[in-house]
This record gives structure tokens, sequence and C-alpha cells, in this order.
């Protein structure tokens, strides 16, 4: 018997391509990609192809939301970065979807300034994983699998 592989998305947002070089006392020492591999290595047993999209431009991942609509994806993980706290218009291509959607942050974004405190986009979110770091992602994925 064939399993069909599950699929998987994980789109980052704006200076998520920093990772390593930005605020390290914060986000850590690894780059995006580091973290890409660790997560496709912790996600192994999950049977899952997981592709990684990255952008710092708000249109660019709301044309790669809207494109996913077209395709067959069973799962999304998304990390808006800043945009969590101000796009209402990725927040409106979120709600489009019609699988689960997982937003991560690596860092508790209650135990920064305010402005962080209100996230948008996580409104459209099935599951929220928030301050895990550099494992959040696959926290993410694997929640997704069992929920
Ligand atoms: C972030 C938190 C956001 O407030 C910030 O703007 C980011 C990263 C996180 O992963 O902790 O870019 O999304």
């Amino acid at each position: 018997m064939t399993v069909k592989k599950r699929k998987s998305l994980v789109i980052n947002g704006p200076n998520l391509n920093m990772l390593g070089k930005r605020e390290p006392e914060i986000y850590g020492p690894l780059t995006l990609k580091d973290i890409e591999t660790l997560t496709n290595d912790l996600c192994e047993h999950l049977s899952m192809d997981i592709t990684w999209f990255q952008s710092n431009h708000e249109g660019a991942i709301i044309d790669r939301i809207h494109k996913m609509k077209k395709e067959k994806w069973d799962y999304l993980v998304i990390n808006p970065g800043a945009f969590s706290h101000t796009s209402v218009a990725i927040l409106d291509a979120l709600k489009i979807l019609s699988i689960p959607i997982a937003e991560v942050h690596l860092s508790n974004t209650y135990s920064r300034e305010s402005f962080r405190h209100t996230l948008l986009t996580a409104q459209a979110a099935t599951i929220i994983m928030k301050g895990l770091g550099i494992y959040g992602y696959a926290f993410a994925l694997n929640a997704l699998v069992m929920k």
C-alpha cells in the first residue's frame, strides 16, 4: 500500500531571511536555512513534503497564498513576521484557504513591546505556536498532523 505524502507550505515573512544576523539575543544564532534543515529533519517521521517560501513583500506573500488555492496543499505554516501585527490584507488572504493553518512566532511576542501583542493574521490560524524558538516550525507541523 502506498501512503500519500502530505504536503505543507511554510511561509516566512519580512526580515526572517536575516535570522542569524538579526537580534541574535532574541532569535538565536541559526540562519533560516539552518532552521529549514532542522525542521525537515525533525519532521521526517511525518511522511510529509515540506516546501519553504520567504518574502519581504506583503503582496508577494498574498500572491503565494492565492496560488495555494489552485494547488494541492494539506497544511500551511506561516510566520508573517511584523505583518502579523499590521496586515489585514494577509489575514483576508488566509481566510480564503480552507486547509488548517498554523501561525508561528519564534519569540513570545506577548513578552515584548505592546505593538507585538496584536496578532491580526492569527485570527485565521487553527494553531498558534510562539516562544518555541527554532523548534516552533517542527512543533507546528506535528500539531497540524495531530489535530
Ligand atoms: C516574529 C515576531 C514579530 O514581532 C517580528 O516582527 C518578527 C519575528 C517572531 O518570529 O518572533 O519579524 O514573527
